[in-house]
């Protein structure tokens, strides 16, 4: 399901509509600089409307930096959204970027949404995820082996393009979601919109198709501006 907004302040109005309409208990939310105008935006309009202290948050994916660092996927959500609405600390479970030891981080992750949801194969109720203009999603890159992986829900690639690893939610997790929701605003993502949407299938965000599931595109219009239907 595709549904286009007006511009990037409709895209983020409608993301928290949904975000308060969905009354998920189990959130993803996505790092990048999509989400924050929607964080804020909740947090600014919508916070009476949340039953925030019955929300268990996750991140898909967080860089391998710690919760304070600039390019923190926590961090950014903290200061948008967490700081300003009434949340219970122990329900927010960011991943520990800070560990050095990438792998045992994502490895510790994988145990905490498995212990909070007291499911094997967890079952989210609702994911935020964006879109990078090489067709990216979390944390899954194009020519990742996290394309392939099949066992673990949370694993820790290096990435080559930025000289670091990640952790992230893999697919297994991810297509195992209730609802999936990609948020994608501005016109330096209309080629790569176009591509995964009515292209070959050849991108790691293609990959990400909830097996019992729904998906929604969100997008802004120019984002949306090569789309044919
Ligand atoms: C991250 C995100 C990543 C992001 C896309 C889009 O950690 O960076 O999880 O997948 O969603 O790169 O980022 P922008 O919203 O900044 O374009």
């Amino acid at each position: 399901m595709k549904k286009i907004f007006a511009d990037s302040e409709e895209l983020a109005r409608g993301a928290a509509e949904l975000f308060v309409a969905r009354r998920a208990e189990t959130v993803a939310l996505s790092g990048g600089s999509t989400p924050k105008l929607m964080f804020q935006i909740l947090a600014d309009r919508f916070r009476d409307q949340v039953a925030w202290d019955g929300i268990q948050f996750f991140w898909s994916d967080e860089r391998h930096v710690p919760p304070d660092h600039p390019e923190s996927n926590y961090r950014m959500a903290h200061e948008a959204l967490l700081a300003h609405v009434p949340v219970s600390a122990e329900n927010v479970h960011r991943i520990h970027g800070e560990n050095s030891n990438a792998a045992e981080a994502a490895a510790k992750y994988e145990e905490t949404i498995i212990a909070v949801t007291k499911q094997p194969l967890p079952r989210l109720d609702l994911i935020f995820l964006g879109l990078g203009t090489d067709g990216h999603t979390a944390s899954i890159f194009p020519g990742s082996e996290m394309l392939h992986e099949t066992q673990h829900l949370v694993a820790a690639p290096y990435v080559e393009k930025f000289k670091s690893y990640r952790i992230t939610m893999t697919l297994p997790l991810l297509n195992n979601t209730a609802s999936v929701v990609f948020l994608v605003s501005g016109a330096e993502k209309a080629s790569i919109v176009k591509e995964v949407l009515e292209g070959e299938n050849k991108y790691p965000a293609q990959a990400v198709q909830p097996i019992h599931g729904e998906l929604i595109w969100m997008l802004d219009r120019e984002a949306a501006a090569y789309l044919s239907r």
